[in-house]
């Protein structure tokens, strides 16, 4: 990488880690920037001034956005997030809120907010751990390969998207890599997933994946555990849903002996759906 291009990239790599609430060495900084071109002290050492030069918030304003995320502790940005929900009298407002939030470090790195897709006020909503690829680039949930099993997943028990279930993440932005969503990620989402069930108000839930299960259950329980029956989700405004863990789709995919055990979770979502008088 050119000298200037590496400079940038590590100016932008400490400006997100600032903004993440780390204290960056700015030492080590410049040890990183001298190891880049060990051969130009020089050209070393404007580089490294003008990192040192960008990390302080007051010599180099950047725009309010920018000083306003830098300001905010993790607190204030779920506070942020609370209040952005609450505000929400719909579900397209409440997509409209997530939309608008700057308070997950993810949305700089991704190119769409993923927020949902299906049938709004569906008696089934199904959430995942948070987008792929697939779902960066377009911008709906589930559409990648792991999206269309969970599709023929759902039609087994006569679920679809156009008609009777509701698909969302409990994570909006995709993780570099594709990594799981840390917990502070998910802690800035779940305003906004507590709403939507409220705005929703589904009659069944399914967390798909240990990430999604654990995440809507707060335990540390695996998914292989969690699974096989049902739990209570609960909103702190206190809208009560009863919830099937399953196996994330993508799992599925790599694990096809498990399907069996998926099958035997639809068929319970499927009967716990009759009990309670849903037609589907
Ligand atoms: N996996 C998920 O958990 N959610 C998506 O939207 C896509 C893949």
């Amino acid at each position: 990488m050119p000298q200037n291009a590496s400079a940038v990239a590590l100016k932008a790599l400490t400006e997100w880690w600032e903004e993440m609430g780390v204290d960056v060495d700015q030492a080590e900084v410049k040890a990183a920037l001298a190891a880049q071109d060990p051969l130009s002290p020089a050209q070393a050492e404007t580089s490294k001034t003008q990192v040192e030069a960008s990390a302080e918030p007051e010599s180099r304003p950047r725009g309010n956005e920018r000083r306003k995320r830098k300001a905010k502790s993790l607190e204030d940005w779920i506070a942020e997030a609370e209040s952005l929900a609450a505000s929400a009298q719909d579900l397209p407002a409440l997509k409209a809120a997530i939309e608008s939030f700057e308070g997950c470090p993810l949305k700089q790195l991704c190119e769409k907010t993923v927020v949902y897709d299906g049938t709004l006020g569906a008696p089934v909503m199904v959430l995942g751990e948070g987008p792929g690829g697939q779902e960066d680039r377009i911008g709906l949930p589930f559409v990648g390969k792991a999206g269309q099993l969970l599709d023929r997943m759902l039609a087994a028990i006569q679920l679809d998207r156009k008609t009777n279930a509701f698909i969302s993440n409990v994570n909006y932005w995709r993780p570099p890599g594709n990594r799981n969503p840390e917990a502070d990620e998910l802690a800035v989402c779940r305003p906004f997933v507590d709403r939507m069930v409220d705005l929703a108000q589904p009659k069944l839930i399914f967390a798909m994946g240990g990430v999604a299960a654990k995440s809507l259950l707060d335990t540390k329980t695996g998914i292989t555990r969690l699974r096989g029956k049902e739990h209570a989700f609960e909103t702190p405004a206190g809208t009560r849903v009863p919830l099937i863990p399953m196996f994330h789709p993508a799992y599925l995919l790599r694990r096809a002996p498990d399907k069996s055990r998926a099958w035997r979770d639809l068929l319970l979502a499927q009967e716990r759906l009759t009990e309670m008088g849903v037609e589907v």
